[in-house]
């Protein structure tokens, strides 16, 4: 199949979150079984300057912007990049989303609402590329436009479109003067289209529009249709719930393997699990924590918001510390939460370490050297934190929500019988929950046989692309069915 994948971010030109890595290793899956896959992606300042082979293939006018398609490859897989370089959108410095005082682009409609007509063109071939794909697969509200204006076209002269949710909670959300300013079609502004509570909505965009509403865990995809989950999209995604599923993300087995991870202190596996500890012994002393073994080291890699759930692990930051137990923290986002987690950092600097920031070669060492992986989330459409710790044998510790609770199974009598416990989950978003599955954990910790027993069964499990990308083609091959 010909498919044309609309995205915001891409890793590794461009990442802020998971919807990166899924926009990587999707593609590459999907190319990797011979399918023709192109993504598109906004030529951000920070994707140009380093990129070394670029090719112009094509130029035109829009919405009184001077635009050009330029055309790259992802090494090693070489899958073919579209960047929709418009200089004045994208070429500035910073992150994709926000300034550098934290406040959103003010011309973010303009940026993507661009973005999104330039997908639809591509993807009727009216900007001469000789390339028309069967299908486009949208991500977010970002390319939620594409979709609309697809369907401006007659059926039988577009291409059928998937609409991904990878985090219903940010919905694109303008003034009915953006609206007007998009030159919108006015029949589209109405609950029925675009319109929320007397906003203009992108993401409703996707979610009115697509053919086909997919999210990134089948739990989500049912949480997501309820009051507390819905972000007051619920009655919507409860009337196209016949259109709407849920395809677990995948990892990239090869970029997150403990046994070739460059990133690493000592390389390790299943059969080898000794070399695990030198990781751990590494950041206790690079972080000055306790050089203890015996303490359970339990590590944390996000994004620090709210939906992630910190402030209840920093609520009980003096109870853990009363334990054999030491955390380490690394992340960046609301400056609140960062200074709380500093401040914590400075209390208790022989069990708590601190590092504000983005790193992508910590973030594989604390995969690799924590026991266990904090994921506390508020909601979590999919996660894949949880899953790289499972291939490293560091056992997830996660509220039971979204794709947390489809792929952490809770350590108890019965799952360690079975030999399916592969982790340990809490229910209720409370720091005292919180707390006691810590203290559970840190139990099943001090039995040494319970423990790597658990490792096993974590480091066994397979949550590769390949399921998963198979499931794609399957929905995209059915909807592009005459
Ligand atoms: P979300 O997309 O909601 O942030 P995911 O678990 O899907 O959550 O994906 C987060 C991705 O971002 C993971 O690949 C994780 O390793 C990475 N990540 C998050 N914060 C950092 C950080 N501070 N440094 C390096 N990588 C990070
Ligand atoms: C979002 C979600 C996260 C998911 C990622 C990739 O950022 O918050 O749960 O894993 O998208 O789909």
């Amino acid at each position: 199949m010909k498919l044309l994948f609309a995205t915001s971010e891409l890793y590794p030109l461009i990442k802020i979150g998971g919807l990166a890595d899924v926009s990587n290793n999707l593609p590459v899956a999907l190319k990797n079984r011979r399918q023709a896959v192109r993504v598109l992606l906004p030529a951000y300042q920070s994707v140009l300057v380093p990129l070394k082979e670029v090719k112009v293939i094509a130029k035109f006018d829009l919405n009184g912007y001077s635009v050009r398609l330029l055309e790259t490859h992802l090494a090693p897989s070489r899958l073919t990049i579209w960047l929709v370089d418009c200089p004045e959108l994208f070429n500035r410095p910073g992150s994709p989303y926000i300034n550098a005082q934290g406040q959103d682009w003010p011309d973010n409609a303009q940026r993507f609402g661009l973005f999104c007509e330039v997908a639809a063109k591509v993807a009727t071939d009216e900007l001469g590329l000789n390339w028309l794909p069967e299908l486009v697969h949208c991500n977010d509200w970002q390319t939620g436009l594409t979709p609309v204006y697809l369907n401006q076209r007659p059926a039988s002269e577009r291409p059928k479109t998937v609409f991904t949710i990878h985090n219903l909670a940010f919905q694109g959300l303008f003034s009915y003067d953006v609206f007007q300013a998009l030159q919108l079609p006015s029949e589209l502004w109405s609950s029925e289209a675009l319109e929320y509570y007397g906003q203009l909505s992108f993401i409703k965009g996707g979610l009115v529009f697509a053919d086909q509403i997919t999210t990134v865990s089948p739990r989500y995809a049912e949480e997501i249709t309820t009051a507390e989950f819905g972000y007051g999209l619920e009655g919507l995604l409860q009337a196209r719930n016949d259109k709407l599923t849920g395809i677990l993300n995948g990892i990239d087995n090869q970029q997150w393997n403990p046994q070739t991870d460059t990133n690493l202190v000592h390389n390790y596996s299943v059969d080898l699990l000794s070399g695990k500890i030198k990781n751990k012994r590494a950041l206790q002393r690079d972080f000055g924590l306790l050089l203890n073994d015996k303490a359970m080291l339990i590590g944390v890699v996000s994004r620090l918001y709210k939906q992630k759930g910190i402030d209840l692990l920093l609520q009980n930051i003096a109870a853990i510390s009363k334990h054999a137990i030491q955390l380490i923290i690394l992340g960046t986002g609301d400056s609140k939460i960062e200074g709380e987690l500093i401040e914590a950092a400075a209390a208790y600097p022989v069990t708590v370490a601190v590092q504000v920031g983005y790193d992508e070669q910590l973030a594989h060492q604390i995969v690799a050297g924590a026991d266990v992986f904090a994921i506390p989330s508020r909601y979590e459409p999919c996660g894949l934190t949880q899953l790289y710790s499972l291939r490293y044998g560091t056992l997830p510790l996660v509220r039971n929500v979204g794709g947390l609770a489809d792929t952490v199974v809770n350590s108890t009598t019965e799952t360690i019988a079975n030999n399916t416990a592969n982790g340990f989950v809490f229910d209720e978003a409370s720091p005292d929950a919180l707390y006691e599955s810590i203290l559970h954990a840190a139990s099943c910790f001090a039995d040494k046989n319970l423990w790597q027993n658990l490792q096993s069964s974590a480091m066994k499990q397979d949550f590769s692309w390949g399921r998963s990308a198979r499931n794609y083609l399957r929905l995209y091959q059915g909807l592009s069915k005459p």
